[in-house]
């Protein structure tokens, strides 16, 4: 914990995100009495007051806290490890408003993690992260943010993203206009009390949100749009050795691997799965680092897609 804390960067944490960072290292007992104190420093805390207004469509770059300035300590030896990243995370609302994958000239991969948290699946795989100084992006769902609050606090702190993937995980191309604010609002804001940052950007639960609602959703909340490039469909449990070999066969610069943090087989199928692609040269962004690549190296965008690898 003494590590956590002194690598982190305190430029980029929310004075909040800074106390929970610390409470966590606390007892329960400690951590609720924390809790209580922190929540009449809400109001004073403008991440931790209401909604921050819709960004104007082709208006500045996205501006929300994230900690993937944090260094994760080095454990030598057993496993490969990715390389230390130092790259921006913002990027602008004028980058796009749907993402499947993005044209890098690096070997640069995001990994994705849907549903969670989960109490003990989702701890896990943060372990193996650690271990391997890679950092990932998690689209949680709301509810169970409200229940593993604690999850969510620890995955930002260990300098993972955060993205929106509803309150519910209804099927939202199916939700009126103000059903589906309010599964992203409740949502956004389960993760601004859970760890005092706001999700940048949102992936739909079974991929489905038409491009009408997409553009609603990137004008009033600054959302891009995330879907994936590779899909291990390790949903239906194959077994960790079929979900890893998926992934592999997929892996490709600039893409995005979808998986799901609260299947036990997938996992376990993270191991073998990350050390192979570390092995190949892969590096791990999160998502908002390979939006940010787009936004800084224009260059790319019309350069012939990488084969995959
Ligand atoms: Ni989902």
């Amino acid at each position: 914990m003494e590590n956590t804390l002194k690598t982190i960067d305190s430029k980029e944490l929310s004075p909040s995100l800074q106390a929970k960072a610390i409470i966590s290292g606390l007892t329960r007992r400690g951590f609720l009495l924390l809790t209580a104190t922190l929540g009449s420093c809400a109001v004073a805390d403008p991440l931790l007051g209401t909604v921050r207004p819709s960004a104007k469509p082709g208006s500045s770059a996205i501006k929300t806290p994230s900690n993937t300035g944090y260094q994760t300590p080095r454990i030598r030896g057993t496993v490969p490890t990715n390389p230390d990243m130092t790259m921006g995370t913002d990027f602008s609302s004028k980058s796009g408003i749907s993402f499947s994958r993005v044209l890098v000239s690096g070997k640069y991969i995001a990994l994705t993690f849907d549903d969670g948290p989960h109490p003990q699946n989702t701890p896990r795989l943060l372990n193996m992260l650690r271990a391997r100084n890679i950092k990932a992006t998690f689209y949680v769902i709301g509810r169970n943010v409200e229940l593993y609050p604690q999850v969510v606090r620890r995955t930002v702190a260990e300098g993972h993203e955060i993205g929106n993937h509803s309150q519910t995980h209804r099927l939202l191309s199916k939700l009126s206009d103000s059903q589906i604010r309010s599964e992203l609002s409740r949502c956004r804001d389960a993760v601004n009390r859970a760890a005092g940052v706001q999700p940048r950007t949102m992936r739909p639960p079974y991929g489905g949100l038409n491009q009408r609602q997409r553009e609603m959703v990137h004008a009033e909340y600054g959302y891009p749009v995330i879907l994936w490039s590779v899909d291990p469909l390790d949903w239906k449990r194959p077994g960790p050795a079929v979900v890893s070999s998926r992934i592999l066969a997929g892996a490709s610069a600039g893409g995005i691997v979808l998986a799901h943090d609260l299947h036990a087989q997938t996992v376990d199928a993270m191991p073998a799965t990350l050390d192979n692609l570390l092995l190949r040269g892969y590096q791990f962004v999160t998502v908002s680092q390979l939006l940010a690549m787009k936004n800084n190296s224009p260059v790319h965008q019309t350069a012939v897609a990488p084969a995959a690898h």
